[in-house]
Formats: structure tokens, sequence, C-alpha cells
């Protein structure tokens, strides 16, 4: 049990003695360290309900409230009771938690299989900047996921059947220049799709032929499926090299045109049990009028009211859509992977996708925890979309190779007599922390501005200020005469520096399942400044080698549960700690 857990379970005791009847309570971590560590507004909810009054009642839970051995209790303000647990009581767990490989976290996601959706790119088209966000994001999550025991299925879902492939299919054939294609061969394809995109706008008969080769890849030409499949096998290659690097991997690469043997089927299946229908030749889901406008997604407000918005799944040409081949990939993680959840990490532009797919998931009787986890854009110095300077689009390769030479000048900066292979692997540890921190501390949802100064700063709130503490401690560790054994002595928290330093490593248990309640890998990485923050406060105050015994051993216990702690909270957001910097 957790910290909180305990809390909950004892004030649950106390408010049943006092109303006669089991009253669970909820207690949330105090938001102001002055007033105690954990806090509960159950009296005044409960005072509220019997039209009490919330003081006299709260100091009525209190006398009943057995906090032996665990923590202080006291009403404030309004009615709130706030709690300070007691040293010995962080003393206790922290000393379990020396013991422990998890670190105190439960596994609240054991029994359950979650799959979950990310990166995606679209093939022989340049990964955008929301597929950055995607790939570091969704593998963040899946990392938490693993860690709080659920299954996971990292899926990547690659656009690997969509209409490009006409103009890609078009440009092999007309001004493919085989040596650059295996120099760099997603460069290659985007080259060729990029000038076939632009002469297809220009030219009308480069358009024709686009769409020729489309159809012909579509009804199963076997020389358009050969380069299709060419095109797949090179850009796979390319991908993986950036996920390699990443060390971002998947489970599986099933992609769009996976499904598309079942795309047939499954829009026969709609129309046949209602939940589609024929409007202006195509196959369309509308609203089914059980949902307020507002909430439907098959509605839309323009303005002269409410009106249809329906999903395609069937053009009247006969083609299929995204929504199509979305179907039918939930369909399969649900009955082959056998999903409670699926989790989708691609941006905000394409919520309404998800809400109406959702939505026709439920009315097709597929059901499970399906989640959009949407963010936001990644902007420039001028707070536009970031792109290069000659106006295209960021790759993600690209900045993984700057993030690393920048990161290389700070190291040689601050360390220049490492030796020099040791100075490369430290730079890309640095280097690929920051880009990944940079992203995964900022709400998701909002657009962030993109620094290269302000992510590798060594005191700003980034991987390297993080890995450098871990460093920092590591080094203390380096100047004993032996191994420290852990398990060797007890916890004493004695000066105020050590008892935060206590209270926020016992924090992580509970820190980590709350990250999922709403995908938030930045309370992880607030988290994980705190107790960085909380640890410099602590070193500098509090003595550890020159400490007497038994200070010493407990001193030097904070410490190496502080650098555990770092280590497994940044390998939940895929970053390394380096043994020097
Ligand atoms: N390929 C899509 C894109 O780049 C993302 C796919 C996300 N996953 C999904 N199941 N729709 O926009």
């Amino acid at each position: 049990m957790t910290l909180l857990q305990e809390l909950e379970s004892r004030l649950a005791a106390a408010l049943t003695a006092v109303l006669g009847e089991p009253t669970p309570a909820a207690v949330t971590p105090a938001a102001d360290l002055r007033f105690g560590d954990y806090q509960s507004n159950a009296a005044m909810v409960l005072a509220k309900l019997r039209k009490a009054n919330p003081r006299a009642l709260a100091q009525e839970i209190i006398g009943h409230l057995d906090l032996t051995g665990l923590a202080t209790a006291e009403v404030a303000g309004p009615g709130f009771l706030n709690f300070r647990i007691l040293p010995t009581a962080y003393a206790a767990r922290a000393a379990a938690l020396l013991r422990d490989a998890r670190l105190g976290v439960p596994a609240t996601g054991a029994g359950r299989t979650v799959v979950v959706d990310f990166s995606a790119p679209n093939v022989a088209k340049p990964m955008h900047v929301g597929h950055i966000r995607s790939t570091i994001i969704g593998d963040s999550l899946a990392r938490i996921a693993r860690f709080l025991g659920y299954q996971v299925i990292a899926d990547n879902h690659l656009g690997d059947w969509g209409t490009q492939f006409g103009m890609i299919l078009h440009g092999w054939k007309t001004s493919l220049n085989v040596t650059a294609l295996e120099a760099d061969p997603i460069a290659e394809l985007v080259r060729i799709y990029r000038e076939a995109n632009a002469a297809a706008k220009a030219d009308p008969d480069t358009l024709e032929s686009c769409k020729a080769e489309l159809v012909k890849l579509q009804a199963g030409d076997g020389e358009n499926l050969a380069i299709w499949q060419q095109c797949l096998d090179l850009s796979k290659r390319g991908l993986q090299k950036i996920y390699a690097r990443l060390e971002v991997t998947f489970d599986h690469w099933l992609g769009e045109s996976y499904y598309n043997e079942h795309l047939a089927g499954l829009v026969d299946e709609f129309l046949e049990q209602g939940i589609a229908r024929v409007s202006n030749g195509a196959v369309c889901i509308f609203s089914d009028g059980t949902m307020p406008p507002a909430e439907d997604p098959f509605m839309v407000h323009k303005e002269d009211g409410w009106t249809d918005n329906p999903a395609i799944i069937r053009k009247a040409d006969g083609g299929f859509l995204y929504a199509t081949t979305d179907l039918a990939t939930l369909r399969f993680r649900i009955d082959e992977w056998q999903a409670d959840e699926v989790w989708y990490v691609v941006g905000v532009p394409q919520q309404l996708h998800f809400r109406q797919l959702f939505e026709a998931a439920a009315r097709w009787g597929k059901t499970g925890a399906f989640r959009h986890i949407a963010f936001g854009s990644i902007l420039g110095d001028d707070r536009k979309l970031m792109k290069t300077r000659s106006g295209d689009n960021v790759q993600l390769a690209e900045v993984l190779a700057e993030a690393v030479e920048r990161a290389a000048a700070v190291i040689a900066e601050k360390n220049p007599e490492l030796p020099a292979d040791e100075a490369i692997s430290i730079a890309e540890t640095v280097g690929l922390g920051a880009v990944k921190f940079a992203e995964l501390s900022q709400n998701r949802l909002t657009d962030y501005v993109f620094s290269w100064d302000r992510m590798l700063s060594l005191q700003g709130d980034t991987a390297p200020y993080l890995q450098y503490s871990h460093v920092r401690i590591r080094s203390i560790f380096r100047k004993l005469e032996g191994p420290f054994d852990a398990t060797a002595g007890e916890i004493v928290l004695g000066e105020n520096e050590e008892i935060q330093l206590a209270r926020l490593l016992v924090r992580f248990g509970e820190v980590v399942p709350t990250i999922l309640e709403d995908f938030r890998p930045n309370l992880l990485a607030n988290y994980l400044l705190e107790l960085a923050r909380a640890f410099h406060s602590f070193f500098e105050a509090c003595p550890v080698l020159k400490a007497a015994e038994p200070i010493r051993f407990s001193r030097l216990a904070l410490c190496d549960l502080t650098s555990r702690t770092l280590q497994q909270g940044l390998h939940l957001m895929g970053i390394r700690v380096p043994d020097r910097m």
C-alpha cells in the first residue's frame, strides 16, 4: 500500500465510525507543504451532504482517526484535514524501498492488455514534427504501462497504402536516381514524391498518370506491387535506423496495407447491420440521434444550425478511406490480440476522426477503453510551426544529429579531459535525452517552442540536469572503499532536507500510476526535477561521507535510492544516464 492509500484506509475507518456506515474518502498530496504532506476535503463534502458544520465534523473525524505510527492530523480553514507524515514512517518506507526492485511502484496494470499505436509515419513522406512527438510520447507511455504490469503491444501503424503511392510510382518510373536511393532511401523517395506531386499539380497529364498508377496498384498489378513492396522495405529500413538510435521498439509494424483485404467485407457488414447507409453513392456513418448534437461526432454546427457530419467508409468510386482501415485495425486488435485498451498517440488535428471511430466501434459492439492521446505542435523561435530555413518540415533524423552535436560542445566545455570515444557516447546519451525530455516535460496538449539552449542547459529543467545529478551521486559511491551494501543499516531522518528527500523517494510509487490517469508524462518529468532539487539541497546541507555512523549509512542509502529513482524514472522516458559527464 502506498502512503496515500494507507491514509485513505485509515480515514475511511474513522468516517465509518463517525457516520455509522461504510464511507470511503479521498486523500490527495498537499498543494502546499507548509500545511502538511497530504490533505482531504472529505469532511467538507460530507458536511454539505448532511448539512452539518464542516469544521466540527472534521474535528469529530480526527477524534476517531487512528494514525499511530503514520502521521499527525489537524483541521484547517473551512474544514480541510491536513496530514503530516511522521519522519519515522518515511524512514521505514524508504528502508523498504532499498530492498524493492520496483521502488514502491504497484503493478496497477496487471492482467490488462493495451495496444499503444504511435509513431505511424507515412511511407515515402517525410516524418514531420507530429511524428516526432508521437514517437517520443508513445514510447514513454508504452514503457510506463509495461512497468505498471500491463501487457503492452506497441504497434507501428504505418501509412503504407495512401494516395501518395500514385505519385511515388510515377516518380519511380520516370525520375528515380538509383545511386541516391542506395545512399539515402528515404530522402530519395521523398524527393521523387515531392517532384511528382508538384508536376501533377502543374500538368494534368502527369496527374492522370499518377492516378492511373494508383489504380493499377490497387487492382493488384504485379509490377506496381513489386515497386510498392520495395519502397516499403526501404522506408522501413530507414525508419528502423532512427528508432534504433532512439531506442524505440515495436512489437508489430502492421500498417494500413495489412488490412486491405478486410475492408470490403467490413463495409458490407456495416451496411447489413444498419450502422452505415448509402448517401450520394458513398457509404457513410451518420448520427443515430441518441446523443445531444454538441457531443455527437457525426453532427457539426454550421451557420444555419446543426447538420450531418458523416464518416465516409467507402467512396462513390469504390475507394476505402482512413476511417475504414482504422475500423478494421481496431477489430483486429480486439479479436486477435484481446486488447482491453487501445491508446492512439496522434496529434490534435485528428480529434474528430477518433471521436467518430470510437463511436462507430461502440455501435458495432466493439468495447474497450479506447483513447486518443492528442498533442499540440512544436513551434520554432518565431512561434510558428517548426520548419527548416528552406521552409521544409523538420526531419527527425536531422533534429537528433544536431542535438548530439550540440551536446558534444556542451560536454567538451564542461569536461575537456574526457577520452574522445567516451565523449561521443556521452554526447549521444545527453543529446537524445535532451530532445526527449524537452518533449515529455511539456503538457502534451499545448504547443511548445523548441529551444536548443533551453533543452541542453545543465542548470535548467532538462535531461542533462537530471543526468548530471545522477552522475554526481554515482561519484560519491566511487569514493567508497568497497561496494555499498544497501541492506546493512537503518535509515534515520533528522534534518529537514533528509525528510524532504525521503518524502519524494517514497512518492515515486504514487506518482507513476497517476501518469496514466490522463496520459501525462510531464507529471513524471516534474517529479524527477523536484527529486533532483531536493537531492541537491540535501547534499548541500548534509555531509554524507564525513558523517558518523549510523547517519553515514542512512545518508548513503538516501543517495542510493535517489540515483536508482532518477535512473528508473528517466528509463521510463527512454532516457539513459551516463556514468560520467
Ligand atoms: N499515419 C497517420 C498520420 O501520419 C497516423 C496514424 C495513426 N494511427 C491510426 N491508427 N490512425 O497521420
